[in-house]
């Protein structure tokens, strides 16, 4: 398969199967309508297609997995393409065809009795969130990339986001799934139970596996209650100690409210205000270290504010915030999150990245960032550390950028050295290489070190016996 070029791939034979099961819009074949789908979102990957398939039903999509597992040619699902692994992006020698889900974007049902809701996979997030927003209810999965990112994507990466503190990851909120098998066949799992123990759990296997098992073409998402009452704060503290010690100190206080537990280094803060510069910050001095807390509850009458200023207040008298600024209204609470949400943004606009997605045990958040700091500054002096995340759930986000001026092809050759780096430390801590974005292509090499033996073993059978001829998303998550 890797010798093939585009141009033998797609011949007019296939091109007309395509065409005709699809229609004119529903396939690209000129590069320059490829281009787009051919890149990842950091632009670390460019591939190459031979044809953009865009389906429009589950039945379409079966069609093309069929006719691609006939001729044995391999398939690249696609989401939003918000990717940070390059798991969507095509291999570059041009002989993947890349199957675009955002065509399907029907939200089927919703059912505020069950709570549930279930969707095709090419909804975008943002719109499943608003309408369930719509029905009074809440489907809490949030990320700076929600306006894009598809529900498809989210759950084949498992994605994380800023409340996974309360809710957990995108596999906690999967109740069913539609799937295409590598075969062509359709496993009509959409079921919406809270209790189902019927032999092994199949949707979780494609939760996560980032299109390397099937295709997810559709979902039954849960749903929580809107909440009526929430309070966010914006602080200064004066270590990512500190920050851990908020948290431990909300959590004490009011365990079952605490819906996000953000940290940021000073440094992540500056470069939002550097590229977005209408961006306000509610407190009056810069500080090294901020913590964003948010409370949510369903009831109007919990009085979260209230709460949440008092925990605020003792945290200050005993030195673990310095400053904060409550949110008085819904503007000045999105304002807040969008300073946060623009994180990802701001970044690629500075410079090249070396993107660490890690998690350890909570308790652990701020000795891994010490030691990973040290570590890194030791062998790389020059290179300027960031380091931010959802710390209530141990994801921290260890991000490393040339220095001021310097080139980003150069700084990007380190990538290996410098995740390296970081991963020995992410080991004394028995953490993960990957909390919330998955392996993809640019972290297929890491799961033999980190998951080889059983396990790995294990997942290379799964992957055989459902994927028998490889034409899932080859080369992406296994090594
Ligand atoms: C975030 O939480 O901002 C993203 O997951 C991190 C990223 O952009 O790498
Ligand atoms: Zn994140």
């Amino acid at each position: 398969m890797s010798e093939r070029t585009a141009a033998s791939v797609v011949n007019s034979e296939l091109r007309s199967a395509l065409t005709n099961l699809v229609g004119e819009k529903g396939c690209l074949f000129d590069p320059q309508d490829t281009a787009a789908y051919c890149e990842d979102w950091r632009q670390l990957y460019q591939g190459q297609t031979p044809a953009v398939v865009r389906p429009a039903s589950a039945a379409e999509v079966a069609s093309i997995v069929r006719i691609c597992a006939e001729r044995r040619i391999a398939i690249v699902p696609q989401g939003g393409n918000t990717g940070m692994m390059g798991g969507a992006t095509p291999s570059a020698e041009g002989s993947q065809i890349v199957l675009s889900l955002s065509r399907m974007n029907k939200i089927r049902e919703l059912d505020v009795v069950d709570l549930t809701m279930t969707l095709d996979a090419g909804v975008a997030l943002k719109t499943a969130q608003e309408a369930a927003a719509a029905e009074n209810c809440t489907l809490p999965l949030s990320m700076g990339s929600e306006g894009t990112a598809q529900i498809g994507g989210v759950i084949s990466t498992n994605a994380g986001g800023n409340n996974t503190v309360r809710y957990g990851n995108a596999r906690e909120m999967v109740l069913g799934l539609e799937v295409v098998l590598p075969d062509g066949r359709i496993w009509n799992g959409l079921r919406r139970l809270r209790k189902d123990n019927t032999g092994y759990c199949l949707r979780q296997l494609f939760v996560g596996a980032e299109g390397t098992l099937g295709i997810v073409t559709a979902a039954v998402l849960k749903l929580v209650p809107r909440p009526h009452d929430v309070a966010l704060a914006f602080c200064s503290v004066p270590s990512a100690q500190a920050a851990l010690d908020l948290f431990v100190l909300c959590r004490r206080y009011h365990p079952g409210s605490i819906q996000a537990f953000e940290y940021m280094c000073g440094e992540i803060v500056d470069l939002v205000f550097k590229h977005f510069p209408d961006t306000r910050s509610p407190l009056s001095q810069r500080a090294d270290h901020y913590v964003l807390v948010e409370l949510a509850d369903a009831s109007p009458d919990a009085g979260l504010r209230e709460k949440l200023e008092d925990v605020l207040g003792k945290a200050m008298d005993s030195g673990v915030v310095l400053d904060a600024a409550l949110a008085g209204s819904s503007a000045e609470r999105l304002a807040l999150w969008q300073l946060r949400e623009n994180f990802s943004e701001a970044q690629k606009r500075e410079a090249a990245i070396i993107k660490n997605d890690v998690s350890v045990p909570v308790s652990k958040t701020p000795a891994f960032i010490a030691q990973a700091t040290q570590a890194c500054a030791r062998k790389f002096p020059d290179i300027r550390i960031m380091a931010y995340g959802h710390l209530g759930d141990g994801n921290i986000h260890f991000h490393l950028f040339p220095a001021v001026g310097a080139g980003n092809a150069e700084f990007l050759k380190l990538d290996h050295a410098i995740m390296d780096t970081v991963n020995e430390v992410v080991r004394r801590f028995d953490g993960s290489f990957s909390a919330e974005h998955g392996v993809g292509q640019l972290k297929a090499y890491m799961m033999e070190k980190w998951r080889g033996g059983v396990e790995l073993d294990t997942m290379r059978r799964i992957k055989t016996a459902l994927d028998t001829m490889g034409i899932m998303n080859p080369g992406k998550v296994l090594p």
